[in-house]
C-alpha cells in the first residue's frame, strides 16, 4: 500500500517528458483484438491498468507480451472472458465487448459496475450494438452481445467516451456503412480511429460529433505509438500553478488542452506552447469558475487537481461536474486539510487562499489521488496521503517521482511498482 509523505515545495522548476495517454492506450489493446496480426504498441506507460487491460486480453484469448515499453498483442483465437475478477480490476474492461461480438460473433463481458465516482452504467454500449444487428442486453451482470454485425445508424443519448470507442470498434468489421451521431471527440478517439484506419478501417468524422465507418472484411496488425497523456499534463501543470513552478512538458500536446490552458491563464499563470511540448511559468493568483463538459470542454479528469489550484488563489470558484455524479470526493479531503469548499451535488463553491495544513487524507480514486498530492505541496508541513487500493499508479507512472525531479520534496513507501 503506497504512503506518500508530502511536504511544503519550492517553486518546481526543470523539465517533465510526458507519457502516451492511458486512455488512448487501453481502447487501442481493446481494438488489437480486431486485427488478424500482431500489433505492436510502442512507449506503453508503465501502469496497472495497462497490466488489468493485457489480463483482461489474455481472459479473452490473446496472447499479449511486454518487452520494456513495446506491449503486442496477438488475437488468434478469441472467446468471452470467464474470469469476472480480472474484469472487475477496471471499468474499461467494457470495451472488449464490441470487437469480440465483431471477431468472434459474441460476447458475454462481466461487468465491472460502479466505483467511486459513479454508476458507470453501459446502457448506451448496449442500445449501440442493438443498432447494429446484435441481440445485445445486460443480464446477471453480463453485458451480452451475440449476432452478426451490419450497419446501422446510432445516436448517443451522451456523448459517451467508452460507447463511442466500442461502436467505432464494432462498425469496424460490421457489414455495411454506420453512422454514429452525437459522437464523443476526445483526442483519444481520434487517436483510435488513426490506429485503426492504418490496420484497413474505413472511418471518416473521428473528433467530430458524427462519425461514419464503411466496415471491411479484416484488418492488420501494425506497429504504433499513442498520444501523449493530456491528464497526466494537465496534472503537472496544476502542480505548476500550485508552486508558482517554471516547468516544460516535453512532449505535451496543446492542442488537446485548450480548456485548461485557458484557465490556467485566467487564473494568470504565463503558458507557452512550442515545439518542444507546453511551458509554463508563475503561479495561479485568481479564482476561476470551472464547467467540466465533453471534449473539447474542460475535462472531468482535471476537475479534481484544477479545484486544488483554486485553494490556492485568492477569491471564489465554483465548479459544476456535468460528467460524474460523484467526482467531490476530493473535496471531503481538501476541506479536513482547511480549504474552504462547499459541494451540493454537481456544484461546488471554493473560497480559495486559506492555508492549508497537512494531515493524513486518503486517495479514494486515482485523479482525487493525484489532487491531494498537489494539495501536499501548498500545505504546511508534512502530508500523508496513503493509497491503499493503489489508486494513483493506476494512471500515472511515477507521479511522485516526476514532481520529485522538478524539486518537490515527496517520499514513497510501501507498495513497489
Ligand atoms: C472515459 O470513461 C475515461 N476512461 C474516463 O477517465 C473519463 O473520465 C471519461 O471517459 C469522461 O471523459 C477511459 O478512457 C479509460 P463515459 P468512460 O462513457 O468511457 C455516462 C480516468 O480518470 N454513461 O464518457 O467510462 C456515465 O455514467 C477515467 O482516466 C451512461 O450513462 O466515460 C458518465 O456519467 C475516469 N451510459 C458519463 O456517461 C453509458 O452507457 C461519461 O461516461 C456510458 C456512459
Amino acid at each position: 500500500m503506497p504512503i506518500y509523505a508530502v511536504r511544503t515545495s519550492p517553486s518546481l522548476h526543470g523539465e517533465a517528458q510526458i507519457n502516451t495517454s492511458k486512455n488512448a492506450v487501453l481502447p487501442i489493446m481493446a481494438a488489437a483484438l480486431l486485427c488478424h496480426s500482431p500489433v505492436t504498441l510502442h512507449q506503453v506507460p508503465n501502469l496497472t491498468d495497462v497490466d488489468s487491460m493485457a489480463g483482461v486480453l489474455e481472459a479473452c484469448g490473446a496472447k499479449v507480451t511486454r518487452t520494456g515499453r513495446d506491449l503486442t498483442v496477438q488475437a488468434d483465437h478469441l472467446c468471452s472472458p470467464r474470469d469476472a475478477s480480472v474484469m472487475h480490476r477496471l471499468r474499461a474492461s467494457i470495451l472488449v465487448l464490441g470487437p469480440l461480438c465483431a471477431r468472434a460473433g459474441e460476447a458475454e463481458v462481466p461487468l465491472p459496475g460502479g466505483c467511486a465516482i459513479g454508476q458507470r452504467p453501459v446502457d448506451i454500449h448496449l442500445r449501440g450494438m442493438r443498432a447494429l444487428g446484435a441481440e445485445a442486453n445486460q443480464e446477471n451482470n453480463l453485458a451480452i452481445a451475440r449476432g452478426r454485425l451490419t450497419g446501422g445508424s446510432i445516436y448517443l443519448d451522451f456523448p459517451s467516451v467508452g460507447a463511442t470507442e466500442n461502436l467505432i470498434m464494432a462498425a469496424a468489421l460490421a457489414q455495411g456503412v454506420t453512422r454514429i451521431e452525437n459522437a464523443a471527440k476526445e483526442p483519444e478517439i481520434v487517436d483510435l480511429c488513426d490506429f485503426l484506419i492504418r490496420c484497413g478501417a474505413r472511418i471518416l468524422g473521428a473528433g467530430t460529433g458524427t462519425v461514419v465507418v464503411d466496415g471491411v472484411s479484416r484488418l492488420n496488425g501494425i506497429e504504433y505509438t499513442p498520444i501523449p497523456d493530456r491528464i497526466e499534463a494537465g496534472t503537472l501543470a496544476c502542480a505548476a500553478a500550485i508552486t508558482e513552478g517554471s516547468i516544460l512538458l516535453s512532449g505535451a500536446r496543446s492542442d488537446h488542452l485548450r480548456a485548461l490552458l485557458f484557465k490556467l491563464r485566467e487564473t494568470g499563470m504565463l503558458v507557452q506552447e512550442d515545439a518542444r511540448g507546453l511551458c509554463l511559468r508563475g503561479r495561479a493568483k485568481r479564482g476561476v469558475d470551472v464547467r467540466t463538459l465533453s471534449y473539447p470542454g474542460f475535462p472531468t479528469d482535471l476537475q479534481a487537481p484544477m479545484m486544488t489550484v483554486c485553494c490556492k488563489t485568492k477569491g471564489q470558484s465554483v465548479f459544476l461536474e456535468t460528467i460524474f455524479e460523484n467526482r467531490y470526493m476530493h473535496a471531503v479531503a481538501l476541506s479536513r486539510m482547511g480549504a474552504d469548499i462547499r459541494t451540493e451535488g454537481r456544484m461546488a463553491v471554493v473560497r480559495g487562499g486559506a492555508p492549508l495544513y497537512g494531515c493524513t487524507v486518503e486517495a479514494t480514486d486515482l485523479r482525487a489521488g493525484a489532487a491531494l498530492m498537489l494539495a501536499g505541496l501548498m500545505a504546511q508541513g508534512e502530508t500523508q496521503l496513503v493509497d491503499e487500493a493503489g489508486h494513483i499508479d493506476r494512471g500515472y507512472e511515477g507521479l511522485d517521482e516526476k514532481l520529485r525531479q522538478l524539486g518537490a520534496d515527496i517520499l514513497r513507501s510501501g507498495g513497489t511498482r
